[in-house]
């Protein structure tokens, strides 16, 4: 088991519960936040054999209150760009990954906070959680994917509003908006969560994976989604699982698939 400062881990059965881990920092995400959950996507778990990823913050109080503060005062141009690129590269790594990831919104979801749960597959909130890109208060912008990835989820209306305002909403106008997916109590929030990622575990590997692909695909540039979509699906139906799914419905029995 890897072990981290910023971030602690949980196993539950096939699940797997990432805490962002800065309580005293309302889990701001610092550098060596950022630097553990790269190594977390892209290293450490790469070949992780669980079937989904629950993000969440430590504490009652936030998810992660956007990017260290303390840390962007000061940068300069150069920094400040090579430091949104790379933030950038992380969430895309969460987006891209091959397994689902929720995210459980605990409280606060401010600035990169809003945009890590943004690059989850799926969000879970808490009615005490809060949304938004203040970015503007401090006289800057969001630089890990706000600008792309808010008004991918809400449309370039509503996303307008809350990225030129800065305004802070709850969790049932995040819903409403389509910003979130549900919205539970507070005590609810990981149970809900763990139940909407045992439903999804269940499911075929490859096929979550490929869904995963697809859609992606059809905010990447240059990718032709239809085109990706018919190609993922001829690879799929060379699995295991595509037999073993098949044949289940047919001999009207539950499916066990293996991700082969
Ligand atoms: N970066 C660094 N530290 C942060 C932080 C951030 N984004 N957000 C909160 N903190 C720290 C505070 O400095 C404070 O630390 P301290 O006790 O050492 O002073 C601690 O977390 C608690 O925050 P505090 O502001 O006292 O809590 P609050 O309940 O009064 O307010 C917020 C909560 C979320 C409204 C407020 O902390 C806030 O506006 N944070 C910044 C949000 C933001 O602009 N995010 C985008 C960044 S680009």
């Amino acid at each position: 088991m890897n072990t981290y400062q910023t971030l602690t881990t949980e196993i539950k059965g096939d699940v797997l519960i990432l805490t962002l881990n800065r309580p005293d920092a309302l889990n701001a995400l610092n550098t060596m936040m950022f630097d553990e959950i790269d190594a977390f996507f892209s290293k450490d778990h790469q070949s992780f054999s669980g079937r989904c990823i629950i993000i969440t913050g430590s504490g009652s109080k936030a998810f992660a209150a956007g990017a260290d503060i303390k840390e962007l005062h000061g940068l300069n141009s150069a920094q400040a760009e090579t430091l949104s690129a790379k933030g950038q590269r992380i969430f895309a790594l969460i987006e891209n990954f091959h397994l689902p990831v929720i995210a459980a919104v605990n409280g606060f979801a401010l600035g990169g906070g809003c945009e890590l749960a943004m690059a989850c597959h799926i969000r879970v909130a808490s009615q005490q959680a809060r949304f938004g890109q203040p970015e503007v208060n401090l006289g800057i912008i969001p630089g890990y994917g706000g600008t792309q990835r808010l008004v991918q989820l809400i449309g370039k209306g509503k996303a307008y509003e809350l990225l030129l305002t800065g305004e802070m909403i709850g969790a049932e106008a995040a819903h409403e908006l389509g910003l979130v997916n549900m919205v539970t109590a507070p005590d609810d929030l990981i149970v809900t969560a763990l139940r909407l990622a045992d439903q999804i575990a269940a499911k075929g590997p490859l096929a979550l994976k490929g869904v995963i692909r697809c859609v992606n695909g059809y905010f990447t540039p240059g990718v032709e989604g239809y085109g990706l979509e018919a190609k993922t699906f001829g690879e799929i139906a060379d699995s295991k699982d595509f037999v073993e799914g098949t044949s289940a419905f047919i001999e009207k029995r539950k499916a066990v698939f293996t991700g082969r």
